[in-house]
C-alpha cells in the first residue's frame, strides 16, 4: 500500500483522505488510485539511498526510472522533479517524454530492436544514451549518426552496450533476461562457430568484446559503456553483486585493451516489492549499500577507478504506489482444497469483480500474486477463503488466487488490490471489447485523472465499420 492509504473513522479506506466512495462516485471502477505523494517519496527514497551509498565512490548515482512499468506525461514531470532521469525503450515512451517536457540529456532508450525512426528520434532529441542490444543494432546506430552528421545535425551517438553476464536471478522464469538463451543483449561467452563464420568475426572472442571493438572503430559512436539487467521482483542483492563483478572486470579488460576509459555503467533495475505478506524485499538502501561494498573491493582489486554508476528501478518505484479499486458483482461458493493442506477440502468464495485479466494480466502471465481488502466498509463477519475473479470469458481470469476476506461481501462493495502501479496499467488490453481503465492520482487531499479512463465509444471510434449507418 501507499504510505497515504488507511481507514477513516467510518472504516472505509482512504487515500490522502479521499475515501474510495468517492473515487468511486466521480471515476467509476475499475480505476487505478495512484498516490502522487507516495511516487514522489519513494522515487527521493531511491535516489537518496543509492546516492548516498556510492557518493565517496563515483560521486553519486544517476537512477533511471524505467517508465515501461508506469508511464504518464505527469508522471515523466515528477520524475524529473524529484531528480530522476527516465528510461523509455520505445518511440512512444519518447513521445511521452518529450510531452512532458524533459531534456533529451535525462533520457535513455533502450529495446531489443529499435526501429529506425525511434533511433533518429532520440538523436534528434539529444538522449543521454542509447542502450544497444546487438551488434546489428550497432552498426544501425552509427549508420544513422553518420548520415545525420551529413545533414548537418550533431553527428555522434552516445551508446552503452547491454551485456548478458550470465546471472540467473532468482525471480519467475519469463521475467528473468540475462542467462544465455535468451533475446536480450550480447553474451559476455565465446561466438558460435555459425554466428562467427556469417559475421567473418573471431570465434573465441564473445559477442560483447566483439562490440566494444566494433563501438570503439565505428565513426558516430561514442561508447559511454557497458549495462546489464538482470531480471525483475529480484529480492536479493546477491544476483546484482555477482553482474558487477562480472561487468567491472570486464569493463577493465576492454579499457586496457582499447587504452580508453569509459566513463559509467548500469547495473539495471529489478528490485522487487512486497505483493502479499510472505515478499520480503529489503529496503532500498540495503541493497545500495551491499552493492557499493562489492564495487568498491571488484575496483579496489583491479585498480581502478569506479565508472559512474546508473540503474533502473520502475517496479520499486511505482508498483506500491497504485492499488486498483474494483465493484463486486456476483459471488458463488464451492468446495475446494485447502492451500494450507492439501489433504482436506474447504469452502471457497467465488467474488467477481467488474474488471481483471484486462486490467491486470500479471496472475494469467507470471502467475503472480496479489492481496485484496475489502475497501468501502470495515466488516466483523468472519474471514472467508476467497478468490476474486474478473469478468473475463477464461476461467484462467484470477485477480487473486487465495484471500481471506469477510464473509458478508455482497454485491455493491468496493475492493482494493493494493501493489498494482508496475506493469498494470502498462500491460492492460481490450479483452472482451472493455475499455481499459484510467488512472487517477491523488495529492494533497484531492483527485484528479492523470490518464482518463477510456470509453465505449474511444473504442468504437476505431472501428472503421462503426462509422457507417
Ligand atoms: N531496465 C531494463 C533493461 C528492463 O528490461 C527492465 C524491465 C527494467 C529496467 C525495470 O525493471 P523493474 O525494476 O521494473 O523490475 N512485465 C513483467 C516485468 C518485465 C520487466 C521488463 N524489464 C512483470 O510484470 O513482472
Amino acid at each position: 500500500w501507499a504510505h497515504d492509504v488507511a481507514r477513516n473513522d467510518g472504516g472505509e479506506l482512504a487515500v490522502g483522505g479521499v475515501t474510495v466512495s468517492e473515487l468511486k462516485e466521480r471515476f467509476g471502477t475499475p480505476l487505478f488510485v495512484m498516490s502522487e505523494d507516495d511516487f514522489r517519496a519513494r522515487a527521493r527514497a531511491f535516489r537518496d539511498a543509492f546516492d548516498e551509498a556510492f557518493r565517496e565512490l563515483c560521486g553519486g548515482v544517476d537512477v533511471y526510472y524505467a517508465g515501461k512499468a508506469f508511464l504518464s506525461v505527469e508522471v515523466a514531470r515528477w520524475v524529473r522533479e524529484e531528480g530522476l532521469r527516465l528510461d523509455t525503450c520505445s518511440g512512444g515512451e519518447l513521445a511521452v517524454a518529450q510531452r512532458a517536457g524533459l531534456p533529451g540529456a535525462i533520457l535513455g532508450l533502450h529495446g531489443n530492436n529499435k526501429s529506425v525512426a525511434e533511433i533518429r528520434r532520440a538523436l534528434d532529441l539529444g538522449v543521454g544514451r542509447i542502450v544497444v542490444d546487438s551488434i546489428d543494432e550497432l552498426e544501425r546506430v552509427a549508420r544513422i549518426a553518420q548520415e545525420r552528421r551529413a545533414e548537418g545535425e550533431a553527428g555522434v551517438a552516445k551508446v552503452m552496450l547491454r551485456l548478458t553476464p550470465g546471472v540467473h536471478a532468482h525471480t519467475h522464469e519469463f521475467i528473468a533476461t540475462a542467462h544465455e538463451d535468451q533475446k536480450f543483449g550480447l553474451s559476455m561467452a565465446p561466438f558460435t562457430a555459425e554466428d562467427a563464420a556469417e559475421r567473418g568475426v573471431d570465434p573465441e572472442l564473445s559477442a560483447a568484446e566483439q562490440a566494444v571493438d566494433a563501438a570503439v572503430a565505428l565513426e558516430g559512436i561514442e561508447l559511454l559503456g557497458l549495462h546489464c539487467h538482470i531480471g525483475s521482483q529480484i529480492f536479493e542483492p546477491d544476483g546484482f553483486e555477482i553482474a558487477a563483478r562480472k561487468l567491472l572486470s570486464f569493463h577493465d579488460a576492454m579499457q586496457r585493451k582499447h587504452g580508453i576509459t569509459l566513463p559509467e555503467m548500469d547495473l539495471g533495475g529489478g528490485h522487487g516489492i512486497a505483493y502479499t505478506p510472505v515478499d520480503t524485499p529489503r529496503p532500498a538502501a540495503e541493497i545500495a549499500q551491499a552493492l557499493a561494498a562489492v564495487v568498491r573491493e571488484a575496483c579496489g582489486e583491479l585498480g581502478i577507478g569506479c565508472p559512474r554508476i546508473s540503474i533502473e528501478p520502475g517496479r520499486a518505484i511505482v508498483g506500491s504506489t497504485t492499488f486498483t479499486l474494483y465493484e463486486v458483482g456476483t459471488r458463488k461458493t464451492v468446495q475446494a482444497e485447502d492451500p494450507q493442506d492439501s489433504s482436506r477440502t474447504l469452502p471457497r468464495r467465488y467474488v467477481s469483480v467488474d474488471g481483471g485479466m484486462s486490467d491486470n494480466a500479471r496472475p494469467v502471465l507470471y502467475d503472480a500474486d496479489y492481496s485484496a481488502a475489502l475497501a468501502n466498509r470495515a466488516s466483523d463477519a468472519p474471514a472467508q477463503l476467497s478468490r476474486v475473479v474478473g469478468k473475463h470469458c477464461e476461467s484462467g481470469d484470477i485477480v487473486v488466487k487465495d484471500v481471506y476476506l469477510p464473509s458478508d461481501v455482497r454485491a455493491g462493495d468496493l475492493l482494493a488490490v493494493p501493489g498494482t502501479g508496475a506493469y498494470c496499467w502498462a500491460l492492460a488490453s481490450n479483452y472482451n471489447y472493455l475499455a481499459r481503465p484510467g488512472v487517477v492520482a491523488v495529492s494533497g487531499g484531492s483527485a484528479r485523472w492523470i490518464i482518463r479512463g477510456e470509453t465505449e465509444e474511444d473504442l468504437l471510434n476505431r472501428d472503421m465499420g462503426a462509422a457507417q449507418p
